[in-house]
């Protein structure tokens, strides 16, 4: 059998491809960033064509720089940024309209219309999330909506659409497909039958035509195999599919009920595998699916989304030009002891967890002649922390589960101070595993153990190992009075708006 799994990382940034052995290690990697195209305040859109080229230079280079040919590969699964919706043409392949992107709120009036006349409650019970622009579904009936042509389109099947797992396992293999954890984020999968569901399709007006078929996140055959010729340069099979935080609670191997993990990259995504039981949230967080692997049954999660934490330190960089690179952040916060009085909530997109207040916005309090832009940037970390401290407490309510550790991974994992902080403000113990590219590794599980590459969840486990564990150090006083003003930026930052 092939030695190695590959793995495709369509993130919001930026698109990579990973190779991994048997033992979960990195063997190669090429990565490319794409644009971000923002033509008016809240909208957020990527070119769907930029992204498939970006995929095909990553896959070719990554192979190259591993010296492997497709026969190489026992298998390639793929992950994404999720929610992103593209609306293409099956027949020319070319998209109708830009991707709209998860952090887009242009369709604030279509998601607010929603808990007005009663579909809002249907849709928590059956899809398990609050209605809200960060979702698909709204953003698919905003391009039926406005994108002339489209609606007849797609009443005559010729309009399609997908997440850009879809969009690229369409280019990959030819087939209109998707998993169900991409589909838990539509507004449009029933989460017990995991199947669209036609009283949420008619909330959106969205035809049952355009989507695509719903398969487990780990299936041999289901995403068919890439053609020749193509990025894989051979047909390998495609048999890996989960939106990217799923794919990282595989990768941080979160099998069991009770484990969690926090990832740390654009936005904070902190999910809770709550085994196959439905834990419906009282406090603010979503319910969504975890992982289907084959036959076996669905795993479901509970999940904290935050939608700015990484890019609250890109803010710093490109529009306060108070630090030249992320890495900065930590050097410029480090200057200070402390947040000198100064608090950050960066409610750029809205509150998402446990808020989900769209018309939230930023806000910088509690700042004295004395601040520098050392306060700024330390603020700007103790945010990322402090936002991930309202979901744990909200997962502490919701499952009666309370961590003893914090699994973590991604960008801002790299960022000592900030994961230090992190400890501070939770008063747990902060770990992160040797391989911290945990989305692009969940993938690679998902697609090797439908080939039998790994045997099973154990011995996926047994590939996982600490690399480094932050220890509180703040007195419970000190963890008690940062986190009550915390809370009272907050509250500014939902008073603000009429
Ligand atoms: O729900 C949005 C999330 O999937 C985006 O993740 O890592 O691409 O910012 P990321």
């Amino acid at each position: 059998m092939a030695d190695f799994v590959g793995a495709v990382d369509q993130g919001t940034t930026s698109t990579r491809f990973m190779i991994f052995d048997h033992g979960g290690n990195e063997v190669a990697r090429h990565q490319l960033e794409h644009e971000q195209i923002l033509p008016q305040a809240g909208w957020v859109e990527h070119n769907p064509i930029e992204i498939w080229d970006r995929t095909v230079t990553v896959v070719r280079t990554a192979m190259q720089k591993a010296g492997l040919s497709a026969s190489d590969l026992a298998a390639v699964g793929i992950t994404n940024q999720r929610e992103t919706t593209v609306v293409w043409d099956r027949n020319t392949g070319r998209p109708y309209y830009n991707a709209i992107v998860w952090q887009d709120t242009r369709t604030d009036r279509i998601a607010s219309a929603l808990d007005r006349d009663g579909r809002g409650d249907v849709i928590r019970r059956k899809a398990g999330l609050p209605p809200a622009t960060y979702f698909s579904g709204g953003k698919i009936q905003w391009i039926l909506e406005n994108v002339d042509g489209v609606r007849e389109a797609a009443e005559r099947g010729d309009a399609i659409f997908g997440n850009t797992d879809s969009w690229l396992l369409w280019n990959i293999t030819g087939n209109h497909v998707t998993d169900v954890t991409n589909a838990s984020r539509t507004m449009l999968m029933n989460l017990e039958t995991l199947d669209w569901d036609d009283e949420l399709l008619s909330f959106f007006g969205i035809p049952r035509r355009m989507l695509p078929e719903i398969r487990p996140s780990s299936d041999p055959t289901g995403f068919g195999v890439a053609r020749v010729p193509g990025p894989l340069g051979g047909e390998v099979p495609i048999t890996g599919d989960l939106g990217d935080q799923q794919a990282a609670t595989v990768g941080q191997v979160c099998f069991s009920p009770g484990e969690a993990k926090n990832t740390y990259g654009t936005g904070n995504f902190m999910l809770l595998n709550t085994g196959t039981n439905l834990v419906r949230s009282e406090n603010g967080l979503l319910t969504t699916v975890c992982y289907k692997f084959g036959d076996a049954a669905p795993v479901y999660a509970l999940e904290g989304s935050i939608a700015v934490t990484g890019s609250a330190v890109q803010w710093l960089r490109d529009q306060l030009h108070i630090i030249n690179s992320a890495a900065e952040s930590e050097s410029l916060a480090a200057r200070v002891q402390d947040n000198g009085g100064v608090y950050f909530v960066p409610a750029f997109s809205g509150l998402f967890a446990p808020y989900w207040r769209s018309d939230a916005r930023g806000a910088i309090v509690g700042l004295s002649r004395f601040n520098t832009d050392a306060h700024i940037a330390r603020a700007t970390l103790e945010a990322i922390c402090y936002q991930t401290r309202d979901v744990v407490d909200a997962m502490a309510q919701d499952s009666g589960v309370t961590l003893d550790v914090l699994k973590v991974d991604g960008g801002i994992t790299v960022n000592n101070l900030c994961m230090q902080i992190q400890a501070d403000v939770l008063g747990v113990p902060v770990s992160r595993p040797v391989v911290a590219e945990t989305t692009a590794l969940g993938a690679a599980y998902a697609a090797g153990l439908a080939v039998g590459f790994w045997k099973n969840t154990d011995e996926l486990r047994e590939n996982w190992n600490e690399s480094q564990r932050w220890q509180p150090q703040w007195s419970p006083e000190q963890r008690d009075q940062g986190f009550g003003r915390w809370k009272k930026a907050v509250q500014r930052t939902l008073d603000w708006v009429d």
